[in-house]
């Protein structure tokens, strides 16, 4: 079994391989590939360090050249980056065809570095085929368990001591390529608990960048309590609406990026509170609701002493007596247990 991994492994570090010699070296690559990398801002060196790359717009270009090389079918098919079909007509006569054919392709790595698959992006936008096309589940990746950028990100995380979590593929990009390394994406998935704890291994302090539109909004929302679940602390940084990390880190400079996340990003307290529009926030009814949503997520931090610190926040921010909240927070702790 390790052996078999191992063989995926190598094929999909061949298929990284042969999708960034077609981005760099093909005709139709560079014509509508590295034209489509470098008109979404990234430069020539982050396109490289990325490994980005570019699968032919053909039904087997990429098997057909693995399977020349001498990689198995089998791996091929396990890895997700070939699928094989039989034709009902001929039982003995299989026809494979590229998973990611016509995409720029996006290599996922582990927190080591090796390929473990891909998301590959469609060129045209609104084309009825999914935007993003990833690998599918297989012995060597899980998405769960995964998060892209981490190989990349792991000593700027452990260094900044904090965790920029993004959605996307661009938003890491882009916002490596501004100068802001420790970031990383859950790749649109909703947040895992797995995903989490490999940043707890770099450090305790997650900072939540979605996206500026009612689902990042709701994403911030289930990410804040996973996190605190695991004991760790998490910030929120909304976006303006309609932008993404990646818009806006393309379309202002490092300063201006870090003093947008320096004077936006709130603990999840004040993030909550701040949801409250200013009417609602005069409305006895809304504002009990929030303290209520407020004291669930207390109730997720394992850790007593930040759990007291966070009920005198709670406290002070909403205007509200501690013995109140530390009664309701017996109750919810109660129903928990
Ligand atoms: N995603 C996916 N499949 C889709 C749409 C999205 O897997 N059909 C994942 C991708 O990892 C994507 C992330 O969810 O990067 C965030 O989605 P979205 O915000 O829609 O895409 P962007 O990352 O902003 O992509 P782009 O800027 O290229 O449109
Ligand atoms: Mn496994
Ligand atoms: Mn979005
Ligand atoms: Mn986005
Ligand atoms: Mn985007």
């Amino acid at each position: 079994k390790a052996n078999e991994r191992e063989s995926m492994y190598l094929v999909s570090e061949y298929a990284q391989e042969f999708f960034s010699k077609k981005l760099w070296e093909s005709e139709t690559g560079k014509a509508i590939a590295l034209s489509y990398f470098k008109e979404r801002g990234f430069n020539e060196e982050t396109i490289r360090h990325f490994g980005l790359g570019y699968s032919p717009d053909q039904w087997d270009a990429f098997t057909k050249a693995a399977l020349a090389k001498g990689y198995q079918l089998d791996y091929l098919e396990k890895t997700g980056l070939t699928i094989v079909k039989e034709d009902p007509s001929q039982p003995d006569s299989k026809k494979t065809f590229d998973r990611f054919k016509g995409r720029v392709m996006f290599p996922i790595h582990s927190m080591s570095g090796r390929v473990l698959g891909f998301g590959g992006r469609i060129l045209a936008n609104n084309v009825k085929a999914a935007k993003y096309l990833n690998s599918p589940e297989s012995d060597i990746y899980h998405k769960s368990k995964v998060l892209y950028g981490i190989h990349f990100a792991k000593q700027a995380i452990a260094k900044e001591d904090n965790c920029y979590l993004v959605e996307g593929y661009t938003d890491v990009i882009q916002m490596y390529q501004r100068g802001i390394h420790n970031v990383v994406a859950s790749s649109g998935t909703a947040l895992t608990p797995e995903q989490i704890r490999l940043i707890n291994r770099l450090t305790q302090n997650i900072t939540v960048l979605f996206d500026g539109d009612p689902a990042g909004l709701r994403a911030s929302l289930r990410g804040i309590d996973l996190i605190l679940e695991q004991g760790m602390n998490v910030k929120v940084c909304l976006f303006p609406e309609g932008e993404d990390p990646d818009s806006f880190a393309k379309a202002n400079s490092y300063e201006e990026v870090i003093l947008y996340l320096e004077s936006n990003a709130r603990d999840f307290i004040q993030f909550k509170t701040s949801l409250l529009a200013e009417d609602a926030a005069r409305d006895p009814v809304k504002r009990a609701e929030t303290i209520r949503d407020i004291v669930n997520s207390i109730a997720k931090i394992p850790d007593r002493i930040k759990k007291e610190v966070y009920i005198q926040e709670c406290a002070r921010i909403m205007n509200i007596s501690e013995a109140v909240l530390f009664n309701t927070l017996a109750q919810v702790d109660k129903k928990n247990y």
